[in-house]
């Protein structure tokens, strides 16, 4: 069963927008899989998701109303066979949290699973308006399909 941390600031847009996007896909596809959300800011701990982030969901028929905000942790590395960051601020606070390279084998940015190597950010949502959530939308959707066709094409192989 594949295992998927998505990372962001205050777990409260990107990341739980990723999770909920990625969960449907899951199911659509039949892919049992584990999904979760954190973030390193603890402004918004035990909070759920941004009601912009609830609404472009929501729109496609995905709720988010269930996920609390909480911080990444070491153990993390041991619970995820994937962790993606949505930005760099993200990647470099999991870079420095790793204990070895095993730690960072499975890490990457988002966008690099469609721009690889690129190291690109999904930009922060959080001080604009909801068109900047549907633009955040977008991008990790389509992220997200790319991660789904890789469990696909993987099992296919297997
Ligand atoms: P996220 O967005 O990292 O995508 O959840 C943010 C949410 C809250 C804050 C920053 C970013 N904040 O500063 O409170």
């Amino acid at each position: 069963m594949i295992k998927i941390l998505f990372v962001c600031t205050g777990n409260i847009c990107r990341s739980p927008l990723a999770e909920g996007i990625i969960r449907e896909k899951f199911r659509k596809n039949n892919i049992t899989g584990e999904v979760d959300s954190c973030g390193f800011e603890s402004f918004h701990v035990g909070d759920p998701p941004d009601s912009r982030a609830q609404e472009v969901a929501g729109k496609r028929g995905i709720d988010l109303s269930s996920h609390r905000a909480r911080l990444f942790t070491v153990e993390d590395f041991d619970k995820f066979d994937y962790i993606y960051a949505m930005d760099s601020s993200h990647y470099d606070k999991i870079t420095r949290l790793a204990r070895n390279d095993a730690d960072m084998m499975h890490v990457d940015f988002m966008l690099n699973v469609v721009n690889p190597g690129k190291n690109l950010d999904v930009e922060d949502p959080w001080y604009h308006g909801l068109k900047a959530f549907e633009k955040v939308y977008l991008e990790l959707d389509e992220a997200c399909d790319r991660i789904v066709d890789q469990i696909i094409i993987g099992s296919a192989l297997k």
